[in-house]
């Protein structure tokens, strides 16, 4: 395999020019897009037990339930929108450009780049992307948007599948170019290069599996953080504490602008 750092070759973490703004995002940013989180009150976790539909270690015996599961997530992703959240850190990255805004998510749906975003990492995978394997060829990811994967006629066809989604106890995930990467090392490489200048801002994440504080810290860069509750990990410089919908306005006229521009 390539060395997967060639792949690194982002202009973000190039650039060391001007004030730069990383987003961190987990699901609280699309919950007011009506996506359900993990860990709030009725979350999917609440609901399903990730050793069921999430764990590579219990896939194959739970292969139809786990399809069944992100089926009903990936067709529900097809009837909701981007929200005032997703499209405002879009625009950030539009009007400043993808060498001085990088979004990086948790979240495997497709909410920034349906509100315009032209550059994201998605460090979990994304719902709208299928690992297939024909008969015994070598997989492949391929797009199969909001679409209902067909068990059965899959199997009829010797067709092995699973949701482009890093499950736990996985590695290694596909990046944007299809390449397999270790999950966390472009996200690493990105906030290794923060210097005073640069802002991280984390939004709707309780730092659970991505312990992102523990990766910040240390970086002489400012700190913001979104989120109905307080971090359970570290002080933020800044802390909103509310929605991220209902946050993001300010955040622009009051924080964004004043540093990027
Ligand atoms: N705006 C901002 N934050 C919100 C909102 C909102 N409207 N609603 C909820 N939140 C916050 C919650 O307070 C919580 O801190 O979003 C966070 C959601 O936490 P989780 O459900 O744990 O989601 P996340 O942090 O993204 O989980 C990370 O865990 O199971 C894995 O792979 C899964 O990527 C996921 C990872």
């Amino acid at each position: 395999m390539t060395n997967p750092r060639d792949f690194h070759d982002d202009p973000f973490v190039r650039n060391r020019s001007t004030p730069r703004l990383v987003v961190f995002s987990g699901a609280g940013i699309s919950a007011e897009s009506g996506i359900s989180t993990f860990r709030d009150a009725n979350g999917l976790w609440e609901q399903h037990n990730i050793d069921d539909v999430c764990n590579i270690q219990t896939f194959d015996e739970n292969y139809d339930l786990v399809h069944k599961f992100y089926n009903q997530r990936r067709v529900q992703l097809g009837t909701v929108k981007p929200n005032i959240a997703h499209e405002t850190v879009a625009m950030w990255q539009k009007k400043y450009g993808a060498d001085r805004v990088s979004i990086i998510t948790a979240n495997v749906d497709d909410l920034f780049e349906r509100a315009g975003a032209e550059k994201v990492t998605h460090i979990h995978g994304k719902l709208t992307e299928m690992i297939v394997r024909y008969g015994e060829d070598a997989e492949h990811v391929e797009d199969i948007g909001y679409n209902a994967f067909d068990i059965e006629q899959w199997k009829l066809h010797n067709v092995r599948a699973k949701p482009n989604v890093v499950f736990f106890n996985e590695c290694f995930r596909y990046d944007a170019e299809r390449n397999k990467v270790p999950i966390y090392d472009h996200m690493m490489d990105v906030l290794r290069t923060l210097t005073h200048e640069d802002t991280v801002m984390v939004i709707g994440t309780s730092e659970t599996v991505v312990p992102i504080w523990y990766y910040i810290e240390a970086r002489p860069c400012r700190t913001v953080w979104v989120n109905p509750e307080n971090s359970k990990h570290g002080q933020y410089d800044t802390s909103f504490i509310g929605s991220a919908c209902r946050h993001i306005l300010n955040i622009d006229e009051y924080l964004v602008k004043e540093r990027m521009e």
